[in-house]
Parts: structure tokens; sequence; C-alpha cells
């Protein structure tokens, strides 16, 4: 069987050859996928693991798409996206497989009067990609109420408890290692069930006020930037940096952009957010190659001006 064959014989119509790869992230950029297969069971995705090894094909598994970069050439190998999205809540511990949509488990777990997860209402992606980047938002993170997560590993599953997992800011080991997310379980508080709705209204309204909510974007470009003492003192000669940043070193780096006055700037179809500095959005046909020239001239400013090296958070693909 040829590999087309072969991979349809076990997704169906869930196959697809040279499936553009824009029509499946965020940003709304990035070349076609030569394969392309949603998964919808761990079988399904054990047995398209064996074709790529036996075929020898590079392969990338991913869930929402919020947060990746894909190549104008796309990507020579299996795209695989995660398509398990059914989730159990069972008195306040909840198990949610990595394809439920995170706004989704935000929204249902306030209709079960439980408290932890309403922040999550105003994340783009899934459960499996919010652990894997231990996505944040409002002084909440991914791993707060977090207690285990399954993954496949070299074709087993595996239950990891929440100290095994090393999390860090934006970070956790599944960034650096081939584990496949597959599920996560949280353990949330009792709430008030009207309190939780209002919270996710807040939530809402409060993300799109500071940020460009519903345009083509990885949501933000760049890791915040940890400073030391030496840092900041260096920086405020030529800042006037906010209390909170430098009380907690930090830099938050959609401001820092905001001081290069870069907010607006366009190259192609690809521009600094007028709204947050840290989003790069596609006004309409960006291609992948606007984005990293965009990239690449914060970069050069942040680290000619200010002395600062920037760090991507977001995941490239197919470079
Ligand atoms: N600011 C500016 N100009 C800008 C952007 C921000 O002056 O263009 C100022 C704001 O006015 C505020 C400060 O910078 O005083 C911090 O801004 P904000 O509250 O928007 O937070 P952030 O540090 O820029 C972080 C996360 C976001 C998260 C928000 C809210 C990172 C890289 N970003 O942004 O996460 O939603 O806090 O909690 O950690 C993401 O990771 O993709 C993301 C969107």
């Amino acid at each position: 069987m040829t590999i087309p064959e072969q991979l349809e014989s076990i997704v169906d119509s869930r196959y697809k050859e040279e499936e553009p790869l824009s029509k499946h992230v965020n940003f709304r950029i990035g070349g076609p996928a030569k394969h392309f297969v949603e998964v919808r069971s761990i079988d399904e995705l054990k047995a398209v693991l064996d074709i790529a090894s036996k075929e020898e094909l590079n392969f990338f598994v991913f869930g929402g798409g919020s947060n990746m970069l894909v190549s104008d050439e796309g990507f020579d190998g299996i795209a695989i996206k995660i398509g398990m999205r059914s989730y159990e809540i069972r008195g306040k511990e909840v198990r949610a497989e990595s394809g439920v949509l995170s706004s989704a488990l935000a929204r249902a777990t306030a209709n079960h009067s439980l408290k932890g997860l309403s922040w999550m209402i105003t994340l783009p992606g899934t459960i499996g990609g919010a652990v894997r980047g231990n996505a944040g938002c409002f002084g909440s993170e991914t791993k707060d109420s977090l207690t285990s997560v399954e993954v496949l590993r070299n074709g087993k599953v595996k239950k990891l408890e929440r100290h095994q997992i090393e999390f860090g800011y934006r970070d956790s080991m599944f960034k650096h290692n081939k584990d496949i997310i597959l599920a996560a379980s949280f353990e949330l508080k009792e709430g008030d069930i009207d309190d939780l709705k209002a919270e996710l209204d807040d939530q809402l309204m409060r993300r799109k006020k500071s940020q460009p909510f519903d345009a083509g974007s990885a949501g933000c470009m760049f890791k915040n930037t940890a400073v030391t003492d030496e840092d900041l003192q260096r920086l405020a000669q030529k800042l006037d940096i906010p209390t909170e940043m430098s009380s907690n070193r930090q830099i938050s780096v959609g401001w820092l952009i905001d001081q290069l006055d870069l907010k607006g700037k366009a190259i192609g179809d690809a521009q600094v957010s007028d709204v947050h500095g840290n989003f790069l959005v596609n006004k309409g046909s960006a291609t992948a190659d606007n984005i990293v020239q965009l990239i690449a001239l914060i970069k050069t400013r942040a680290r000619d001006e200010y002395g600062i090296l920037l760090e991507e958070e977001v995941q490239y693909v197919g470079f």
C-alpha cells in the first residue's frame, strides 16, 4: 500500500494529502503538510506513529495550532492533529483529553460550579498545548491546579504526577522530550456558579481590551525576559521601567517593543499589533518569511538598543 492508502486505512477521510497547514494554525500562515491526519483515539495515534517509523517519515503532533509558525514550504512528513476531545468531571476532579479546547473546559467547569480554570476562557488552543507550554494568563498558569498528565512514551501510556513534569515559565519537560500528551487531570475548588460566569465574562473582556483577540496571531511571540539588578540599572539609564516589572525582575516584552516604537511596524502583511507589542498579526496574506523578518528586526533592535536577547515562545514547524 502507498503511504496515503496506509494512513487512510486508519483515519479514513481524516487523512489529507498536501493539506495547507494555514487552515489549522491561528496565524493562518504556512505551506502544506505532505500528509495530514486527525487522530481520534490512542490506537489511531499509535498506528500512525508506526507508519511514520516504518516509512521513516518525520512527524509532528499538534492540537489547536495557536502557538505555531509554519514555514511557507510547509512540512515534509506527517502532521498529526490530536482530535481526542472528551472530558469527565467527577466531584472536584476533571480529566480532559488533550484535544479538548481550553476555553470549552473553562466554560464546562464553571457550569459545574468548579473554580480554578476560568482563566482558560481566554486561551485559544487545546489542553495538550496549554500543558506543553504551561500557558498562563492574568496570574494563573496551567500547572496551578493540574494533578497529573497521561502521555504516550515509547509506544506506552504513562501517567506522570505533577511534580515529575518540570514546569517552568511557559515551559514543561514536554517541550524538551518526545512524549505525546494524551490527557490532563485537574483538582478544582467549589465555587459559586454566578460568580464563575461573571469571572469568565470579566476575563474575556480584559483580554479583548489588552490583546488583539480575534486577529491571526500566535499569542505572544516572545517570552517575557528575566533581568538581573545590573540589567535593571543599565536599562534605567534609557527607560522609565514600571515598578511592577523592576520588582518582579521581569520585563514585559510587549512593553519593551512599545518603547522601541515598533507597534504598527509592518513587513508585507505581517504587523506588530497596534494593541499589544508582543503580538505579531497577519493582516491577511502575510507569509512565514514576513513574520521571520519581523522577528529578526525586533530581536536586533532589542539587542542593539537595550542589550536584551529575546526568546521566541512560538513553536517553529518546517524550518
Ligand atoms: N504594555 C505596554 N505596551 C504594550 C503591551 C503591554 O505598555 O504594547 C504594558 C501594559 O500596559 C502593562 C505591561 O506592559 O503595564 C504588561 O502587559 P500585559 O498585562 O499585557 O502582560 P504581558 O506581560 O505583556 C503576559 C503574558 C500573556 C498574558 C498576559 C496577561 C507572556 C509572554 N505574556 O503578557 O500571555 O495573556 O500577561 O496575563 O508571558 C502568551 O503567552 O501568549 C500570552 C498572551
